[in-house]
Formats: structure tokens, C-alpha cells, sequence
């Protein structure tokens, strides 16, 4: 690792415990919260690739306690408030979705930060990333009422422009977003769509 990089991580990871965030990565949905303001107070968000609770925590301040957080992961995460549940599940499995319907059937907000175990092998971690992400979108599409926001991580490669022109014809407006606390050398982009069209959801039923 560069030393610049790894002088980075070390700065948010240090900021990180300072303010009792489970993870680094939660200054990556600040953030895009920051800029977009894709979560409101009250609000049901479902989070994908939970574990170990950084963006939950993110999510769980601002929705406060009328609001409410399902985070879901093949790790087990632990509780991180009396407005999260926690549901283990590979959401490329299919009884991954009647896990979430039994938890809540719609959701305001839908936050994937799911990567894969990075292998080194660049084809195959871009490809996993890619799974992932279109399992998102997927996801969303099921779970995400009209006019909700969804933000998602993907590694750039092979399938990233499909995956911008589907969430195109689903949403109102989508931005990619590489926040500050991501890597510059990592292929990881955030891509937040906003306002799921009204038809979207019809369609999926
Ligand atoms: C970068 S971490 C997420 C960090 C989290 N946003 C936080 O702030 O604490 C990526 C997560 O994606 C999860 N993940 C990867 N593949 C998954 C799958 N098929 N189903 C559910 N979760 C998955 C991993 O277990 C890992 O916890």
C-alpha cells in the first residue's frame, strides 16, 4: 500500500474510534448524506452489507427514533441502537427477500456498501462488486417506495455503464460520487439515485 493511502485509512480509522463509529466507512455515507441528503428524519432505510455498523450508525442518527434501520449482512453485526434490526442473510440467495418482508415491506431509503472478500484478481473482484450491486438495484426495486433514494457502491469495470443506464430508467436523477474517505487508487464509486419513479414498483409486483 502507498504510504499516502495508508496515512489516509490511518487518519479515518483513528476518527473513526474518536467518535464510535464501527467502521471508516461511515464518513463515506456522511458524506454523500452531506451532498445529497438522501435520508430525512422518520425515515425506514434499509441497509445492505451492514456489517460491522458504521453507515447503520450514520443512518440511525438521522432517522432518530420514530425512524428505523434494517441492516442486513452474511457477517453478523452487532446491535447498535433500539432503531436497528439485524437480519443475516446472503442477499444473493432468494430467501433473502421474504427475510426482509417479514422484517418491513417498504422502505424510504435503500444504502448498499456491499463488496466482496477482495481477492487480488482484479476481474473477479470488479465482477462481484458488479453482482452486488445489480442484487441492489434489484432489491430496490422491490423494497423502495416511490420517490425513495438509494445509494449504492460498485467497482468500475465491464458492467458499470449498464448498471448507470438501468438506475437511470428507474429514477429521477442519479450522480456517481467518490467520496473523500475512498481510496483514490480503489475502484469504488458511489452511485446515488434519487426519486424511484413511479411506475418502477408497479412494474416489479
Ligand atoms: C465494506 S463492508 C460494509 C461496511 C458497512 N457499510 C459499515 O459502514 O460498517 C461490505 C460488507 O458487504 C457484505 N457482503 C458481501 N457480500 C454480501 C452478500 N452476498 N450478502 C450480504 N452482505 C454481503 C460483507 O460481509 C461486508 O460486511
Amino acid at each position: 500500500m502507498q504510504w499516502h493511502v495508508k496515512r489516509k485509512n490511518e487518519f479515518y480509522y483513528k476518527k473513526a474510534k474518536e467518535l464510535g463509529y464501527r467502521s471508516r466507512s461511515a464518513f463515506k455515507l456522511l458524506e454523500i448524506q452531506e451532498k445529497f441528503r438522501i435520508i430525512k428524519r422518520g425515515d425506514r432505510v434499509l441497509d445492505l452489507g451492514a456489517a460491522p455498523g458504521g453507515w447503520s450508525q450514520v443512518a440511525a442518527n438521522i432517522v432518530g427514533d420514530n425512524g428505523m434501520i434494517i441492516g442486513v449482512d452474511v457477517q453478523p453485526a452487532p446491535n447498535i441502537g433500539k432503531n436497528f434490526r439485524f437480519i443475516l442473510a446472503d442477499v444473493t440467495k432468494e430467501n433473502s427477500e421474504g427475510k426482509i418482508a417479514k422484517a418491513c415491506t417498504t422502505f424510504d431509503v435503500v444504502l448498499s456498501d456491499m463488496s466482496p472478500q477482495t481477492t487480488g484478481i482484479k476481474d473477479i473482484d470488479v465482477g462481484v462488486s458488479n453482482v452486488l450491486a445489480f442484487k441492489s438495484l434489484h432489491l430496490t426495486k422491490i423494497f423502495l417506495k416511490a420517490g425513495g433514494n438509494f445509494a449504492c457502491k460498485i467497482f468500475q469495470g465491464k458492467y458499470f455503464v449498464a448498471f448507470l443506464s438501468e438506475a437511470k430508467e428507474y429514477f429521477e436523477k442519479i450522480h456517481s460520487f467518490k467520496p473523500k474517505s475512498s481510496d483514490k487508487a480503489s475502484r469504488e464509486v458511489y452511485i446515488v439515485c434519487l426519486g424511484l419513479k413511479e411506475h418502477v414498483q408497479k412494474d416489479s409486483e
